[in-house]
């Protein structure tokens, strides 16, 4: 068994509440997993060295919410949004139709290009939803190239209701049929409640079959008005209720006590020109927070964690040290995972060096390729993704 020592790490973030910053710092790797940290100089032998140059290091990041199994281009629906139009989540069937016509091969490749831009951002693990099928073939389809790249699968058949179906009939096959025919490739359910997509009722309906067939449940929630979403998440015990934009105070204290994580998506609130979510009220009130892309060709399409945490600590007022929290360990409590997330003995060696001296630099340096090398499962990915261009293996 190869031990592998990163040595000379100028400031170690390692999502550990017990030790959450170590400045000159050293980390051990053994089969994949980390094995020690602390300062460097009490660092044990190993039998390879990876000499850090002084740089930063944080965990992997964990993307919690991405809709990455999609066709098409909505160029001229952000254009439209640029020049005034509001964002309402119509283009979802666009991109349906686009999705429905694309063949299996073209539809993995397009997903697996996403994840690699990801990997190269530092996101070393993510996880996928279904939602542009909305047939039970198209999603199960969706779910199963899914799981090619990522154990986080999440079947969003309540994405919208299909242009040719009636809302009751669709909820019925989704909660019947569909859900049947996805749940083998699924980890997760979701629902989109939201006014124009689903209400209270469906939502619980959706949520309830998805649970009983084994699945976690999260929840597109009141990411456009306030509505149910995130009350019903916290009964339903879901992981997590994501986009929390609109929230009344029932919303904040539901989340504060319960076990679920509001993830907040601030590409969307970008990419559509809207207010941003309120994450000081949320932290204030003692929520745990997770930061996530919503990759998606409509409301967000953004892969980089690095431009979420800039946002976040620009736009949310969320410290640099709040935001790396939420997009490393808040991203692995969405996902209820203890092995990712952060860098403490016997978690996954899942982690980025970052070419800056502190990881507060992702904010302060926003738009600057910092990612200096990616490490997944103690392996390296890139030997130097600026310096020759990446090579990626998936
Ligand atoms: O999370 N809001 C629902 N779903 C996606 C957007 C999907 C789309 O516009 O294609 C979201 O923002
Ligand atoms: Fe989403």
């Amino acid at each position: 068994m190869t031990t592998t020592l990163i040595d000379r790490v100028g400031l170690l973030y390692t999502g550990d509440p017990e030790r959450e910053e170590i400045a000159d710092a050293a980390l051990v790797v053994e089969d994949g997993l980390v094995a020690w940290t602390g300062p460097a100089s009490r660092a044990p032998d190993a039998d390879r060295r990876v000499d850090a140059e002084g740089r930063a290091v944080v965990p992997g990041f964990v993307d919690s919410h991405a809709h990455l199994v999609f066709a098409g281009d909505r160029t001229a629906e952000f254009q439209a949004r640029m020049s005034g139009e509001p964002y309402t989540g119509g283009g979802i069937r666009t991109t349906v139709a686009a999705t429905r016509r694309a063949g299996d091969a073209e539809l993995a490749a397009r997903a697996r290009r996403l994840v690699r831009e990801m990997l190269t951002q530092g996101t070393t693990t993510v996880e996928i939803k279904s939602g542009y099928g909305l047939s039970v073939e198209h999603e199960r389809r969706s779910l199963e190239i899914a799981s090619r790249l990522t154990s986080e699968t999440t079947f969003l058949g309540a994405h919208v209701v299909p242009d040719d179906m009636d809302a009751d009939d669709y909820v019925r096959l989704v909660a019947g049929d569909m859900l049947t025919a996805c749940a083998p490739h699924a980890k997760w359910v979701d629902v989109f409640c939201e006014r124009g997509a689903f209400d209270g009722d469906q939502t619980r309906e959706i949520l309830t079959a998805g649970l009983k067939a084994g699945l976690g449940a999260r929840v597109h929630a009141n990411q456009l008005t306030e509505g149910p979403g995130v009350r019903i998440a916290c009964e339903l015990g879901a992981a997590s209720a994501d986009h929390c934009t609109h929230l009344t105070d029932a919303d904040v204290d539901a989340l504060a006590s319960s076990g679920t994580v509001a993830t907040l998506l601030p590409g969307a609130e970008f990419s559509t020109r809207s207010p941003y979510p309120d994450a000081r009220r949320l932290i204030d009130a003692g929520v745990t927070v997770a930061l996530a892309t919503d990759c998606n060709p409509g409301s967000s399409y953004t892969s980089s964690m690095p431009f979420c945490v800039a946002l976040a600590v620009r736009e949310m007022r969320m410290t640099p040290l709040e935001a790396v929290r939420a997009a490393t360990r808040g991203g692995a409590r969405a996902l209820r995972r203890t092995d990712v997330g952060w860098l403490r003995p016997g978690a996954r060696a899942d982690l980025v060096v970052l070419d800056a001296p502190s990881y507060a630099h992702l904010a302060y340096r926003p738009g600057v390729p910092l990612v200096h090398q990616v490490f997944r499962g103690g392996l390296l990915l890139e030997e130097d993704i600026q310096n020759p261009p990446p090579v990626v293996v998936l």
